[in-house]
């Protein structure tokens, strides 16, 4: 049997709107026998070290990891967390819909989706072991869980809930920014994240990039087609998981401030003709929508802003 951890933070996180107390915190025990065993190992290794992996390494387009966001938890193993982006439970979700692909996706879908936005990379071909192993992993942090399809959004269940209220929230308050929240944004950023992150959001050592190109010339972090690009989806994960072992202190409008900043700085277009692998092959795509576009102006247009009056400058094409 799974041990189903009681997390002491119970209140800080019924407000976020999830069930505390049933959530898992961590994998089994055990990983499975023989080959299943051997490819969940080979996925956990390629959410640690995406970008380097043999396998994965030319699909990647930035310096991230799948753990970049989907944080280790207290086992030390990625996607554990219990923030907002754990993959405890994800599995139980798939098959499930997607309003932005207008159909059904399966987990594997789902990762790939991260790839090309996240990873600022390529899909995985779906037969491929890489995609397999991926799958394999997260379907282990499941084991236990019981089924339930989510006809909604493709989303685990201690997930969506918490995407869909906290996004909204952001919004909200996003919505009224101006070039004074930026600044404010700007101050927070340099207070509570620059330590690790950069001054100009580059990285330190194994602190990932949030930004900007590297001096060779190559996107170091997520695109604009990114879920953490659009600035209220941003905000939520960052107020779940920011500062690093802090998740959860930072006010809502310090966190909405923070990444009005973030996602106002330079960082790779999104144009879905560049994701596929190889181009021509479009049915790799499970997709209706085959034509999207995004861009750092267009994010903010999105939420109705204008991000040369947001920053106070014409830096962003
Ligand atoms: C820059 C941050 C980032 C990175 C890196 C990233 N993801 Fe994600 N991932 C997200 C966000 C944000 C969401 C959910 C928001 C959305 O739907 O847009 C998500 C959702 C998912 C989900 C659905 C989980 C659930 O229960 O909601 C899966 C599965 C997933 N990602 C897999 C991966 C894999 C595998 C990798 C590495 C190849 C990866 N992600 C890398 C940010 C990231
Ligand atoms: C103590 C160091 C530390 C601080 C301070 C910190 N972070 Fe992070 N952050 C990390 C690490 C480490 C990861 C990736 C986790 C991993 O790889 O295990 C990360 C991941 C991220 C990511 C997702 C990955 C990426 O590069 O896009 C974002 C976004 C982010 N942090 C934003 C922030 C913001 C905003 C702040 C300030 C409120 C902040 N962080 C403060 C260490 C830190």
């Amino acid at each position: 049997m799974k041990t189903i951890q009681t997390i002491g933070a119970v209140a800080l996180l019924c407000t976020l709107g999830i069930q505390a107390a049933e959530m898992p915190t961590a994998a089994p025990k055990t990983y499975p026998e023989g080959e299943v065993g051997r490819l969940v190992k080979l996925g956990e290794a390629i959410m640690n070290e995406t970008d380097t992996h043999p396998l994965t390494k030319d699909l990647v387009g930035d310096k991230l990891q799948c753990k970049s966001c989907h944080l280790k938890g207290a086992d030390g193993k990625p996607g554990t967390a219990k923030g907002i982006g754990t993959f405890i439970g994800t599995a139980t979700a798939f098959p499930a819909y997607s309003k932005r692909e207008k159909s059904v996706q399966t987990l594997q879908d789902r990762i790939n989706n991260c790839f090309m936005r996240s990873m600022n990379g390529k899909r995985p071909i779906i037969d491929s072991e890489a995609s397999v192993a991926m799958a394999a992993y997260v379907t282990w942090l499941s084991e236990g869980l019981p089924m339930k399809m989510n006809p909604k959004m493709p989303c685990g269940p201690y997930n969506s809930q918490r995407w869909a209220k906290n996004s909204k929230k952001f919004a909200k308050i996003q919505k009224k920014a101006t070039h004074k929240n930026y600044l404010s944004g700007k101050k927070l950023y340099e207070a509570r994240c620059a330590s690790c992150h950069g001054r100009n959001g580059e990285g330190m050592g194994t602190f990932p990039p949030l930004w900007g190109k590297s001096a060779d010339g190559k996107w170091l972090a997520y695109n604009t087609g990114a879920g953490m690009s659009k600035l209220n989806k941003g905000a939520a994960w960052v107020q779940s998981n920011m500062p690093l072992g802090q998740g959860g202190t930072l006010k809502d409008q310090e966190a909405a401030d923070i990444m009005l900043y973030v996602d106002a700085q330079p960082r790779a277009d999104f144009d879905l003709a560049k994701g596929f692998l190889p181009k021509c092959e479009m049915g790799y795509y499970n997709s209706k929508v085959l034509k999207e576009h995004h861009s750092v102006r267009s994010n903010f247009k999105a939420l109705g802003l204008d991000v040369d009056k947001i920053r106070g400058d014409k830096v962003i094409p």
